[in-house]
C-alpha cells in the first residue's frame, strides 16, 4: 500500500473501526441514520489521489457542499480506511459510509452481481455504462443488499478492459500461463477464471499487490492500464499483453440508513452530483488510460498483443457455469441485448 497524505493521521483507523465491528458496536452513527460523522460522509477507496475515481469522487463532494445542506464526502484513498473486503463490511455496520468497491466483491454477498463480472458480459466502456446506469436493468439488483447487509448501490465506475501483466515475459495464449500464479480479484469467478487460463488462481487485495509481484508470491495479475501505472505495478512486472478479457466496473455503495436520512431535496442534489461524477470519471478514463499506457511505457514497460481468440475459447466456458438462476439470465440477456 502506498503512503499519501492522509495515510498518516488515519492509519489506525480501520484496525480501530474493525475492532469495534467484531464487538458488535460499530454503527457509531448508522443507529440513527446518521453517518458516522454528522454529515461529513467517510468514503473508502482503494486508488491513489491521482486516479479518476479520486477525482470525481472529490468533485462530488464539491457539489455536495455547495447543494446540500451540509453533507460532504470525505474521501480516503490508498486503502487507508480497509481494503476492499473490510470496507464492505465497514460500510454494512455503518461504521463507515461509503466505498467504492470491484464487482467480484458484491459477488460475494449476492451471486446475482457476478453476471457483470463475467467475460465479454460488456463489450466497452460505453456499452458498460449504458447498462449499468439504466434503473429499468438494476434498481432490483443495486437495492437487492439492504435488507440483509443494509448497501445500497448508487452505480458504478467503469474500470475499462482489464488486462494480464506479468513479471517473466510477453504473453501471446493462455498457454503462456500455465502453473503460473496469476494473482485475481478475491471471487469464485474470479479464481475460475484464472484457471480456465491455466494459472494457478492466487487471490490478494489490491494493496498487497506491488509486494506479491515483486517477491515471486504471484508471476502476473490482470487489471486496467490506469491501475497498472497508480499502482507502480509496471516496476514489477513489466509485461502488459492486451487481452481485454473483461470490461471490469466498481460499484459506489452507501449505508442504506445513511442514505434514508437525506432529506428529499439532498437525496435529489445527491442522486444529480452522482450523475455528474459518474459522467466526469468516464470521461477521465479515457485520458487517464492514455496516460497510464504512455507513462508504463516511459518507465520500461512493453507492451504487446495476444491471440484473442484463444482468450476468448478459454473462457467463453464460463458464462453458462455462472449463470445459473432465472434473475442472473435476465440480467445477462438485458446486458447483451444493450450492444451494439
Ligand atoms: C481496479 C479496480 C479496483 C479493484 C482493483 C483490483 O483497480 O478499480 O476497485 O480493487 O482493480 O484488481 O483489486
Amino acid at each position: 500500500m502506498r503512503i499519501s497524505k492522509k495515510t498518516m493521521a488515519i492509519a489506525g483507523f480501520a484496525a480501530a473501526a474493525l475492532m469495534l465491528s467484531a464487538c458488535g458496536g460499530g454503527d457509531s452513527g448508522s443507529g440513527d441514520g446518521s453517518p458516522s460523522t454528522g454529515k461529513k460522509m467517510r468514503l473508502a477507496l482503494n486508488q491513489t489521489e491521482e486516479h479518476p475515481s479520486y477525482v470525481a469522487l472529490d468533485h462530488f463532494n464539491d457539489y455536495l457542499k455547495e447543494n446540500t445542506e451540509g453533507w460532504e464526502i470525505d474521501v480516503f484513498p490508498n486503502e487507508t480506511l480497509g481494503a476492499q473486503a473490510e470496507a464492505l463490511q465497514l460500510v454494512s455496520d455503518g461504521s463507515v459510509d461509503m466505498a467504492i468497491v470491484s464487482g467480484p466483491q458484491l459477488e460475494n454477498l449476492n451471486a446475482d452481481f457476478t453476471v457483470f463480472n463475467l467475460p465479454k458480459v460488456f463489450d466497452g466502456v460505453e456499452h458498460q455504462m449504458s447498462v449499468i446506469n439504466n434503473p429499468e436493468i438494476t434498481s432490483e439488483l443495486y437495492a437487492s443488499l439492504e435488507d440483509s447487509n443494509k448497501i445500497t448501490v448508487l452505480g458504478g465506475f467503469t474500470q475499462g478492459a482489464r488486462s494480464v501483466y506479468t513479471s517473466f515475459g510477453p504473453i501471446t495464449t493462455p498457454a503462456d500461463l500455465n502453473g503460473k500464479k496469476l494473482r485475481v480479484q478475491e471471487s469464485k469467478l474470479n479464481i475460475s477464471m484464472a484457471e480456465a487460463l491455466g494459472a494457478a488462481a492466487t487471490p490478494m487485495a489490491y494493496g498487497e499487490l506491488y509486494t506479491g509481484l515483486q517477491s515471486g508470491v504471484v508471476d502476473a495479475a490482470e487489471n486496467n492500464e490506469v491501475s497498472y501505472f497508480t499502482q507502480k505495478h509496471f516496476e514489477v512486472a513489466p509485461y502488459w499483453s492486451s487481452t481485454k478479457h473483461l470490461v471490469g466496473l466498481d460499484y459506489l455503495i452507501i449505508n442504506s440508513k445513511v442514505l434514508s436520512g437525506m432529506s428529499e431535496q439532498d437525496r435529489a442534489a445527491f442522486d444529480k452530483g452522482w450523475t455528474a461524477a459518474y459522467e466526469e470519471h468516464t470521461t477521465l478514463w479515457a485520458e487517464a488510460t492514455q496516460e497510464a499506457i504512455d507513462g508504463a511505457k516511459a518507465g520500461g514497460a512493453k507492451f504487446s498483443e495476444v491471440d484473442d481468440a484463444a482468450f476468448t475459447e478459454a473462457l467463453t466456458a464460463l458464462a453458462a457455469e455462472y449463470i445459473t438462476n432465472d434473475t442472473q439470465q435476465g440480467l445477462y440477456d438485458a446486458a447483451r441485448a444493450a450492444a451494439k
